[in-house]
């Protein structure tokens, strides 16, 4: 060969190297978006702000929530806080506004966390709704008395489309304002809140107080809409130098779940069917090990999914199983190891999960073929596979998770360190959009937009 061929033979090599390079890359290598925000500084709103005014009236309802109260969406609970005293549980509903032809009647229960009395908490289910129908409701008494309204969702239906929303970590700094006067513009029917909620844990003496200012805070959409609650790290509030030691204390006493609905045996983890989704609620911070009750119930409720009815399998936990970010890496690893193969083998669509102070996609991979000995340590491109999303952007005062490993992994499609929310747009049995949206100081900016094609149909 003379030396101008074997020059272009090695050019040729290298080009179609090149060239390969180029295909593995657009297959394989996800975005690390290099948006960087403005301003971040996590300021907490003062106590004394609008955002946490206390209703006027002597000891009116403050507080409200709703959440859904059984299995199929025709039940919703309702939940306040009177601080003054007990007053009334009861709830007035109806479908026309001031015309209240039903009545309910709540519990309300109260606890102390070292120095810090809680207010008096109620809790009231309404039961036997109707779909797809708006209904008031009124609590407190005389000229305490306040109103509000909630839409029921469509009866169960594989094609019944819905909008639900994706919030996590939340917290009560002007980032947490901005996603949540973002998320309510975003035509969102149901919240999946993927937990961590006031980070009231954060501040002095583990004060209860900021409970309550977030409890008002987040008001203004969970009054009128359900928020489905996952429990975080910040719910635990485990304080034996305080004398508190049991667990989850105020988020129990805060926020019911209709978890004996789905056959579970605690608040902490419980399924909820709605619309065309069957959603799963899960404890990071519970046991979960084989045999284990959580384990036990997660494995009899997967067998309960009946795709035909609710195409769109969700799966809601705190600590992401797939994240590549330096904060919090790996620490849903045992997790992943208990319930993977189960997850791979009932086909979930997708998998949300906070904790993480960024966003982050995965593409559809599972890692279930590692075993201690096999040696085949790298998850690997798995169609039966969930996609993983960390929605942990919510805006709290702890700031963003701004370091991502420096080498983006295979398995990550998207991430970004910036505050914002997401929504899942169920359409049909086969078709849901997906997009997450950056708080973009003042904008909603959508940023991460896929369409997501049922793993079952
Ligand atoms: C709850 O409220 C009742 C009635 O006011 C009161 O007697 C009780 O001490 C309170 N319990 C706690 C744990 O604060
Ligand atoms: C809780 O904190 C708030 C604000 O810092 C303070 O006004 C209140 O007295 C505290 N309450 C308790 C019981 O420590
Ligand atoms: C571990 O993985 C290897 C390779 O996939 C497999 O042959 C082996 O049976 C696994 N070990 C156990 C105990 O499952
Ligand atoms: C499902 O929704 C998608 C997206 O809107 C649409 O393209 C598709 O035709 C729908 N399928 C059916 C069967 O209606
Ligand atoms: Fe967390």
């Amino acid at each position: 060969m003379s030396k101008v061929a074997a020059l272009q033979s090695s050019f040729h090599l290298l080009f179609f190297f090149v060239i390969f390079l180029c295909l593995v890359n657009t297959i394989f290598s996800g975005v690390t978006s290099s948006f960087t925000r403005s301003e971040w500084p996590a300021v907490d709103i003062p106590l004394d702000s609008k955002e946490f005014a206390v209703p006027n009236n002597q000891n009116a309802p403050q507080q409200v929530h709703i959440t859904q109260g059984d299995y199929d969406g025709k039940a919703v609970i309702v939940s306040w806080v009177t601080n003054t005293g007990p007053g009334s549980s009861e709830v007035l509903y109806g479908k026309s506004q001031n015309k209240y032809d039903h009545g309910a009647q709540g519990k309300s229960t109260n606890y102390t966390f070292f120095d810090y009395k809680s207010g008096y908490i109620h809790h009231c289910l309404l039961d036997g709704l109707e779909h797809d129908t708006k209904y008031y409701y009124k609590i407190g008494t005389g000229d305490s008395a306040r109103e509000f309204w909630f839409q029921t969702p469509p009866e169960i239906n594989p094609d019944a489309p819905y909008t639900f929303g994706i919030i996590g970590d939340l917290g009560q700094t002007y980032n947490s304002l901005s996603t949540l006067e973002h998320y309510m513009q975003s035509g969102g029917q149901t919240v999946l809140f993927v937990g961590d909620l006031s980070y009231a844990d954060r501040y002095e003496c583990n004060n209860g107080t900021r409970w309550d200012s977030w409890g008002r805070f987040v008001e203004r959409s969970v009054a009128y809409q359900p928020w489905i609650w996952t429990a975080g790290n910040h719910e635990i509030e485990y304080r034996p130098d305080l004398g508190e030691v049991s667990t989850f204390k105020p988020f129990l006493h805060r926020h019911a779940t209709p978890y004996e609905a789905s056959q579970s045996s605690s608040p902490l983890w419980y399924a909820i069917r709605r619309a065309s989704a069957h959603i799963i609620v899960l404890s990071s911070y519970s046991p979960f090990v084989v045999y284990t009750p959580q384990w036990h119930w997660l494995r009899d409720e997967l067998k309960r999914v009946d795709r035909e009815k609710t195409p769109w399998l969700i799966v809601l936990m705190h600590a992401p199983l797939y994240n590549s970010n330096e904060g919090h890496y790996m620490e849903g690893e045992s997790m992943r190891v208990a319930f993977e193969s189960w997850f791979v083998h009932y086909k979930v669509d997708v998998i949300f999960a906070g904790h993480v102070h960024a966003y982050e996609r995965s593409y559809r991979i599972s890692n279930i073929n590692y075993n201690i000995t096999s040696g085949s340590r790298y998850p690997v491109p798995d169609k039966s596979a969930p996609v993983y999303i960390t929605v942990g952007d919510g805006g709290n005062q702890e700031g963003l998770a701004v370091r991502f490993s420096e080498v983006q992994p295979d398995y990550s499609a998207f991430r970004e360190a910036s505050y914002g929310h997401s929504t899942l747009e169920l359409k049909n049995r086969t078709h849901a959009f997906y997009r997450w949206n950056r708080n973009d100081d003042g904008k909603q900016v959508p940023t991460d937009n896929v369409i997501f094609h049922n793993q079952y149909w």
